[in-house]
């Protein structure tokens, strides 16, 4: 695995922005390509600690966490101060997700491999997610064949995922990039809206 990211990066140079170009490049190469449909960019995540920073925070859940991008960045950006958790239910995103964290230099990111309909995350004053569920729809781009395409499957697991948000505690919030899967979730309010990197970036507060 060390391998495959050592023969393609790109030069780290202290001081430097970080930018999408290098981040991605410790990424094998079919998830660099992912890269623009799949994994969040930097200035998202960038904008995400920007807002955290003034926000009170105890930790941050990424909900589908795929090659550990999210998480990773956040704590460098934030300087390790904040609990950051991602949950994958892909085995083989995990497995890069933790050779990322040796690279990048963050150890105190924790990710985990379950199913975050079955094991929902409570207890987190932040969640996270690029719209998780969409893959189940038809479309291209997709991470692999692992997940049967299904419109039906789609709306069941959307209704899932929002029973398991419903029940958080008022005050959560759930940041979403290019949203959750529905357009109103109940029980929440939006709280700012923003447009990103051509993605629809929204804060929803529990009521
Ligand atoms: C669009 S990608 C976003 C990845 C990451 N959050 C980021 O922004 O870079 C969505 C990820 O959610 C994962 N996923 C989808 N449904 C899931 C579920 N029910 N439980 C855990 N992970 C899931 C997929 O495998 C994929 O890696």
């Amino acid at each position: 695995m060390r391998n495959q990211f050592l023969s393609q990066r790109k030069k780290m140079v202290v001081g430097d922005p970080m930018t999408d170009e290098l981040w991605d490049s410790y990424l094998p190469k079919k998830f660099q390509l992912l890269s623009p449909y799949q994994w969040t960019p930097i200035s998202v995540i960038e904008r995400t600690w920007n807002y955290l920073s003034k926000d009170k925070v105890t930790s941050v859940v990424d909900l589908g966490s795929g090659v550990g991008k999210f998480c990773i960045y956040l704590s460098k950006v934030s300087n390790h101060s904040i609990d950051i958790l991602g949950i994958e239910n892909r085995e083989e995103l995990l497995k890069i997700s933790e050779s990322l964290k040796e690279i990048w230099n963050t150890p105190d990111v924790n990710f985990k491999n379950t199913d975050f309909l079955n094991e929902f995350p409570t207890g987190h004053s932040h969640y996270f997610c690029f719209n998780p569920l969409y893959e189940t729809m038809k479309g291209s781009h997709s991470i692999d064949s692992s997940k049967k395409k299904s419109a039906h499957q789609f709306l069941k697991d959307l209704e899932i995922l929002k029973q398991k948000l419903f029940l958080l505690s008022p005050g959560t919030k759930l940041i979403t990039f290019h949203g959750f899967g529905g357009s109103y979730l109940p029980g929440f309010r939006i709280i700012l809206k923003e447009e990103i990197n051509s993605g629809e970036y929204l804060i929803w507060e529990r009521e």
